[in-house]
């Protein structure tokens, strides 16, 4: 059975959820499964912006059967090149043999990559340039590159006519849709730590292109905005967009202090308990305490951008830092994380070496500044509390200076 959106305009969300789905990318976990948004336009030409995952194709194609009544695909349009928007892709070009796909070069050059058989491709690609416009029956879509929001080729859709944003992968969001395909009657406030979740892992790391992408848009009119992921937006604009150039320009949302720890048996633990001890016996409000080996890494990383201050606290392992405090900080290096006041406890009962490692892993993290260092033998002493408590008055008053 169809199951497609009105949106107005005479577009359709013609998306699939999928809520089988554990890991995102295989990777980043998601409860709450996730939405594979697809668009279609029915003007007196139609046209399909991307497709769907693999894994719910046989909804996907019931959806776009659906709303075509009969009538011929006119355009496909490929925004991003992503197995999870694209997985339909040869199969949607063999069932409908009429269709032209609206692609950049470098799209065109993917699609051959990933479906090198069975398709005379270059005979069916309409090839677009930045800014370049295409009239669907009586509406005028622009293309405007989005480069490395998130992937190379991406490329957003503006309907000036109808004033609405098909933004990719921007403004998307983990978590499957249900029943409120929109905005309208469904609210982002509520659900923002899964769109920084989504956003600080998915995207994080291209800041810049994505500041770019910001700008464009802040020169646009729009009403709706059509993310490949999560809800349609028809309100509040200004509440996302404004995370947004938060995340991309890597500021910190809150003035909060995360502490992640590691730990085996519990001592470096105890340490990042009588931190946050002290910091709230210096009137701290905002401290988020996780196990590193306990919260996915992707939460730590959307708890990375949230928060202003960032202590790091682990053991030494065989020699090294405890494995996933390491794997923890490479993932705040690969999403260029920054401008964070860290502080780093390192813990060891022979040779430590967890605050060397840390150091030196921090260190590529741009413009933070390092708050203090604590580094203790197997368990805290007298000493070592006095220093932590040390430590949490210097965090407090950062907190207050900046
Ligand atoms: C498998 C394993 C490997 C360890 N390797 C080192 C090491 O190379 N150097 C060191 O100083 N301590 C090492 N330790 C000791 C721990 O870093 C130390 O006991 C620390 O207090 C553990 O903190 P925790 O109670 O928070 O787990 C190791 C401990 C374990 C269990
Ligand atoms: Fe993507
Ligand atoms: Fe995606």
């Amino acid at each position: 059975m169809h199951n497609v959106y009105p949106l107005g305009s005479e577009i359709y969300w013609i998306g699939v959820n999928d809520r089988r789905i554990d890991l995102f990318e295989n990777h980043f976990p998601v409860p709450d499964g996730v939405s594979y948004n697809s668009y279609f336009i029915d003007d007196e030409e139609t046209a399909v912006l991307d497709t769907a995952d693999n894994s719910v194709l046989t909804q996907y194609f019931s959806n776009l059967e659906y709303v075509l009544k009969g009538r011929p695909l006119n355009y496909l349009i490929v925004q991003h090149m992503e197995p999870d928007h694209c997985a339909g892709l040869a199969h949607l070009a063999h069932k409908y043999p009429e269709t032209k796909i609206v692609v950049n070069e470098r799209t065109a050059c993917f699609i051959k990559q990933f479906f090198p058989e069975g398709v005379d491709w270059d005979s069916r690609f309409l090839l677009v340039t930045n800014g370049q416009r295409l009239k669907v029956g009586k509406r005028e879509l622009t293309f405007v590159f989005a480069p490395m929001v998130h992937w190379p080729e991406v490329m957003v859709t503006y309907d000036a006519t109808h004033r609405v944003l098909f933004s990719a992968d921007a403004f998307g969001s983990f978590g499957a849709l249900s029943g409120n395909i929109t905005n309208e009657r469904a609210d982002v406030r509520s659900r923002i730590a899964e769109y920084r979740r989504y956003y600080t892992n998915i995207v994080g790391k291209y800041g810049f292109q994505t500041s770019k992408l910001l700008g464009i848009a802040a020169g646009l009119d729009f009403k709706m905005i059509c993310p490949l992921h999560g809800l349609v937006l028809c309100r509040d604009f200004d509440y996302l967009i404004g995370k947004y150039q938060k995340w991309a320009t890597y500021q910190p949302e809150e003035r909060a202090v995360m502490i992640a720890f590691a730990s085996m048996y519990h001592h470096t633990e105890n340490a990042a308990e009588v931190l946050a001890r002290y910091l709230d016996a210096e009137g701290v409000e905002e401290i988020a305490l996780y196990d590193v080996s306990r919260l996915s890494q992707s939460h730590l990383v959307a708890e990375a951008f949230r928060c202003s201050h960032i202590v790091l606290a682990a053991p030494t392992y065989m020699n090294e830092l405890y494995p996933e405090m390491e794997h923890f900080l490479h993932a705040l290096r690969s999403r260029g994380v920054a401008g964070r006041q860290l502080a780093l406890i390192g813990n060891g009962s022979w040779a430590p070496q967890a605050v060397k490692v840390m150091s030196g892993l921090v260190a590529s993290l741009p413009r933070t500044k390092l708050l203090g260092v604590v580094e203790f033998m197997s368990s805290l002493n007298e000493a070592k509390e006095r220093e932590l408590q040390g430590l949490a008055q210097r965090i407090a008053a950062s907190l207050r200076e900046d």
